[in-house]
């Protein structure tokens, strides 16, 4: 069977916990393929609340699989932080969580080395979650990181050392002050590690091939949004792995030709957390209202995000670079109320119109071109079929389909499980 992809198209937070949940009921096996605990899924049932940060979102359910692959970068101490989470609530994540052994370690030097970067960049800082993402996938493309297989060999303690230690002269390198006491970091770090090495390492590609070969169906998670995207998001403003289509084949070890459906997800808005150019940003009481009413909010961070209309240039840009075959709209609930929608169409750039994603979207080079359209007013949150929505609604995103040419199969009226409608 081939691999199906969630992958978020915006600038992450699209919602990508709520919708793996929802369908993981069709997946034998949820992977993650990339990022870390910079990522944060929410999802919602029963009247709780789960924040995951690197556990596939698949882990409520009693018969799904749920594999962290070799792509992703692992924090020890927050990881456990998360099994601690999901023992307290009666989840048995022993049998149903699988870890590539060839996924790298987030070492408490590198979250240090995060903090000294961003502080010795002043203004022309990233934004960053500060979890060591970038510190660790470049120890990964350095050749010197640490993998979670290395844990089994005798000699992980003194690689350990050898690289804290001169990860703490960079960290001096930097010249800005970064208060730690690192003994008391590496006894967190000791602790988790020992949790980690109870659960299940695999060699991830071979099981995936295997498990494809028996007609086991699996879903690859993404994390953050296209956006971010070290390649093909807005530079430098990004985190440090591909967030797109391609990364689910080298963060899992799947062929291209292996992959099936790619769901692409995003909130009928615009958010941004972290620093880097917005195009449709809003400084303004409609910009405030949508971040009320849309609670965005960081989960990982708990950071303000940054509101604006949808930008339907870069959302087609992210349709093509990721092959999306089914959209998925997030959020519809909260445009509620808005007399009138708009959606960028166009950029002028350079005393040019155009309507593609251009090297540098900086905002002293480029000012989005609307289209407006007629809002609505019912809430849509208790909705649960499609013939109830209004008719302004299904305006709107059959207008977005005829852009994108591509269907959405799928909105989200609400955080809940329940507030989820399939559209034919
Ligand atoms: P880092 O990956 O933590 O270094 O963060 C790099 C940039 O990506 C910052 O602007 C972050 O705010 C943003 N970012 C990282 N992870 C997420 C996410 O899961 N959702 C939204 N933004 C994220």
């Amino acid at each position: 069977m081939a691999v199906d992809l969630l992958l978020g198209l915006q600038w992450g937070d699209e919602g990508k916990g709520k919708i793996v949940d929802v369908l993981t009921s069709k997946y034998d096996i949820i992977a993650r393929f990339q990022g870390g605990p910079n990522a944060g899924h929410t999802l919602e049932f029963d009247g709780q609340k789960h924040v995951l940060h690197t556990i596939p979102s698949g882990i409520f359910h009693d018969d799904s699989i749920n594999l962290v692959g070799n792509g992703v970068v692992i924090d020890p101490v927050i990881f456990k932080k998360e099994l601690d989470n999901l023992a307290k609530h009666g989840i048995d994540y022993k049998s149903k969580l699988l870890i590539s052994r060839k996924a790298h370690l987030i070492l408490p030097t590198h979250r240090l080395l995060d903090a000294a970067s961003e502080a010795s960049k002043g203004k022309a800082k990233i934004g960053s979650t500060l979890k060591g993402i970038g510190p660790t996938y470049m120890d990964k493309t350095g050749r010197n990181g640490l993998r979670v297989g290395d844990l089994e060999m005798a000699d992980w303690q003194d690689r350990y050392r050898a690289l804290a230690d001169k990860h703490e002269k960079m960290i001096a390198f930097y010249d800005v002050d970064v208060q730690y006491d690192l003994k008391e970091l590496e006894k967190e770090f000791r602790t988790a590690i020992e949790t980690l090495k109870e659960l299940t390492f695999i060699d991830s590609e071979d099981y995936l091939h295997k498990s494809m070969k028996n007609g086991k169906s699996i879903l690859a998670e993404g994390a953050q949004g296209s956006l971010l995207d070290i390649d093909f998001g807005t530079y430098p403003f990004v985190t440090s792995s591909n967030t797109t289509a391609a990364g689910a084949c080298t963060g899992l070890g799947v062929a291209p030709r292996e992959i099936g459906e790619a769901f692409g997800i995003f909130k009928a808005y615009t958010t941004r957390v972290g620093s880097g150019p917005f195009p449709t940003e809003l400084f303004d009481e409609t910009g405030e209202k949508m971040g009320r009413i849309g609670n965005e909010f960081g989960a990982t961070t708990g950071r303000k995000r940054r509101c604006g209309w949808l930008d339907l240039v870069a959302l087609k840009y992210a349709v093509q670079v990721n092959g999306i075959t089914q959209l998925i709209m997030m959020k519809g609930d909260v445009l509620s109320g808005f007399d009138t929608l708009k959606v960028c169409t166009a950029y002028k750039y350079k005393g040019e119109t155009i309507d593609h994603l251009p090297f540098n979207i900086e905002p002293e080079n480029l000012e989005p071109v609307y289209t407006e359209m007629k809002g609505w007013k019912e809430d849509l949150t208790k909705m649960t079929d499609a013939s109830t929505l209004p008719k302004e609604f299904n305006d709107y995103v059959e207008y977005l389909e005829r852009e994108l040419e591509t269907p959405i199969t799928i909105v989200s009226v609400g955080p809940d499980r329940s507030q989820t409608i399939q559209r034919s």
